[in-house]
């Protein structure tokens, strides 16, 4: 995919951020300024925003959640479905409001959306109103662009993947839990997917720096690290050094880190020494977000998974016999072109199979650029939904049940803060992924603690804090 005015790839090499912030000494130019940042999309873009979050502190800025008051607006963006783009540029327009009553602010968009040639080219001709666009391999130019800012509107992007940053600083959401990235980019190149174009191929962090981040967040007193990549399973694969996502595991293991849960899975990666690695070690929670996308041999072939149906049942009956209280998740794509009733019935017959934990389900939605989108699609948007609310059912059917299966279990919930919406309750996470309410135990935030399941829905649980001998 090309995109205008690209800077040059560059050769991948391990930079360090600090000579970024030593080369802008990061001025507090903008002190008393309010920004306004809004996140789409997944666990990685998140993360991403933690990045932003700290430049835009170091430059002096405070943040807001009232858009109206803010000077500057920055979108970190999406793009893995149409609906994606849809809401921004729905926000955007919002933001295009604001400016007329508020000429000064700064609107800046990032992340994948603005990786798409398309997209940027949208920006430039209807949305001028929009000062910095900047893309997801050059996140740490984004403090250079809003001190440099000369143009009208200043695009960065880079179309292909920048050097690996090592030393990022980040303001993080929580301080319980902590995103680590351990790999960027994807090689897998599904064919409905634009994360390999937006994210670019996949570049390995060094074994040594991820496994020095979680020792960091160990002695400032982080409980749980969620590794990150589009493919964790083929972590390492990039580079020289000769060791793989199971070596990883067990080097995070030995920090003596709480918990230790890692996203996404992909079953073609996926080895039994993997699967005997979480099974032996207990830091290493038992839960896998394992993406079937389809049931169909023909559909997972036209969406080059690399698996067939059967070979995803063996992989997932093996992780169920070897880590037996482990949960697993799925995501699933309906209505990929010319998927037929018999293509949907196999879906559903591994969803009736595996009984997922929960499922995360999409209607496929064509990305510009990608092979998929090339396919002439034949499944009209009625049959598209009316197979989503189907397999809906019977995946929160299940969800409830196995949910319902751990009423008046105890089990290990690590607890993440109080309740939103109740403020006489929190909430945390099973060892399995769980959501669980609590009522009172404040006093546990930051701790994990036996908790007694009172009761199940379908997304989340009701507990009580059980003392330990109990
Ligand atoms: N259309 C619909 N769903 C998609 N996903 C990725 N690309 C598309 C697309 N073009 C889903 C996949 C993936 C999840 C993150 O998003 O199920 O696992
Ligand atoms: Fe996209 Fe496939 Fe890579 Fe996942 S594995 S990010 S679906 S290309």
């Amino acid at each position: 995919m090309h995109i205008p005015d690209l800077k040059k790839a560059r050769i991948r090499s391990d930079k360090k951020v600090l000579e970024k912030q030593i080369e802008y000494n990061y001025p507090a130019s903008f002190l008393n300024k309010k920004y306004f940042l809004r996140t789409y999309g997944c666990q990685m873009n998140m993360h991403d925003s933690e990045e932003i979050r700290k430049y835009l502190e170091l430059l002096g800025f405070q943040e807001t959640t009232v858009l109206e008051e803010s000077d500057l607006v920055v979108l970190n963006t999406c793009a893995i479905r149409e609906n994606a783009h849809d809401k921004v540029f729905g926000y955007l327009g919002r933001c295009k409001h604001l400016k007329i009553t508020k000429p000064d602010l700064i609107i800046a968009l990032g992340g994948c959306m603005a990786q798409e040639q398309n997209v940027v080219k949208e920006i430039q001709e209807k949305h001028p109103y929009v000062d910095i666009v900047f893309g997801t391999h050059n996140i740490s130019d984004l403090p250079k662009m809003l001190l440099e800012k000369k143009k009208s509107q200043e695009i960065e992007v880079y179309s292909i993947e920048g050097d690996i940053y090592e030393g990022i600083r980040y303001s993080r959401d929580s301080k319980i839990c902590a995103w680590v990235n351990i790999m960027y980019g994807c090689d897998k190149f599904c064919t409905y997917c634009i994360v390999p174009y937006t994210r670019g191929k996949q570049r390995s962090r060094k074994l040594e720096n991820i496994v020095n981040e979680v020792l960091e967040l160990k002695k400032n007193g982080y409980k749980e690290v969620t590794l990150l990549g589009q493919n964790v399973n083929a972590y390492g694969k990039d580079l020289e050094e000769n060791y793989n996502f199971k070596d990883l595991l067990e080097q995070v293991s030995k920090t003596g880190i709480e918990r230790i849960r890692f996203v996404t899975s992909h079953p073609w990666d996926f080895t039994e020494e993997m699967i005997d690695c979480i099974r032996t070690h207990e830091n290493i929670m038992p839960y896998i977000h394992l993406p079937l996308q389809s049931g169909s041999d023909r559909i997972l072939k036209l969406m080059g998974r690399r698996y067939t149906k059967q070979e995803y049942l063996n992989l997932f009956k093996l992780i169920k016999e070897k880590i037996p209280n482990v949960s697993i998740t799925t995501d699933i794509i309906v209505g990929f072109p010319n998927e037929t009733e018999e293509d949907f019935l196999d879906t559903l017959d591994v969803v009736n199979t595996c009984q997922f934990d929960s499922a995360f389900t999409f209607i496929y939605s064509p990305r510009e650029g990608t092979p998929a989108s090339q396919i002439k699609d034949n499944v009209t948007m009625e049959e598209k939904e009316s197979r989503l609310q189907r397999l809906n059912a019977l995946v929160n059917d299940y969800s409830l049940k196995k949910n319902q299966l751990l009423v008046n279990k105890i089990v290990p919930v690590l607890i993440l803060g109080e309740n939103e919406k109740d403020k006489n309750k929190v909430y945390g996470y099973t060892d399995t992924m769980k959501l669980i309410n609590i009522n009172g135990g404040k006093e546990f935030i930051g701790s994990i603690v036996p908790v007694k399941v009172l009761d199940a829905k379908s997304f989340s649980l009701d507990g009580e804090i059980v003392s330990e001998e109990s």
